[in-house]
């Protein structure tokens, strides 16, 4: 048997150093916890940004990186997201100001899982995470969301008696 060893060899050459067109290995969701909490906790980064949107809720991107992105968002109370995915990003959130409540679904055992999310505290989560996010208090919250790689596409689902059932499907172009 021969090798072709020729079809191995890289198209550069040889004393080019190879261009690195791997895409980054995405951020741990306990890597991307760490950044939303460290940003937290650091107003002075951001507060002055903030602002508040009857229409829907407010975000605004922080970081655009080859392998991560954060987003600032704010919520009025009863502003939520609905079931949604993150396209295959694992994801992390922290609230800074306010407190919000999470809903998602554990084994079929437990059900429909209900986590208050107050201030000070962070959720992190991996690729296949479905979750709907809402501000059910009285007063207005302020989150930090970090996602690896970006966000490429996400997708939204109806909870129904049989489970979740995706309804639709937004890129970047939407927000
Ligand atoms: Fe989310």
């Amino acid at each position: 048997m021969s090798l072709d060893l020729a079809a191995e060899t890289p198209p550069h050459a040889p004393d080019t150093p190879p261009a690195d067109e791997s895409p980054r290995a995405p951020l741990t969701p306990s890597t991307l916890r760490t950044v939303v909490r460290e940003l937290a906790e650091q107003p002075e980064q951001w507060i002055h940004l903030v602002r508040l949107s009857t229409e829907e809720r407010w975000y605004r991107r922080l970081v655009a990186d080859d392998d991560h992105e954060v987003w600032l968002i704010s919520w009025l109370p009863g502003q939520s997201t609905g079931f949604h995915d993150h396209g295959g990003s694992r994801g992390a959130f922290a609230v800074a100001l306010g407190e919000l409540e999470e809903l998602s679904l554990g084994g079929p055992e437990q059900g429909l899982l209900i986590r208050r999310v107050p201030a000070g505290t962070a959720r992190a989560f991996g690729p296949e995470y479905v979750h709907d996010v809402r501000n059910t208090a009285s007063g207005p919250a302020v989150t930090l969301h970090a996602y690896s790689p970006p966000l490429g596409s996400m997708a939204h689902y109806d909870l129904r008696a049989g489970g979740l059932v995706r309804t639709s499907e937004e890129g970047p172009e939407q927000w």
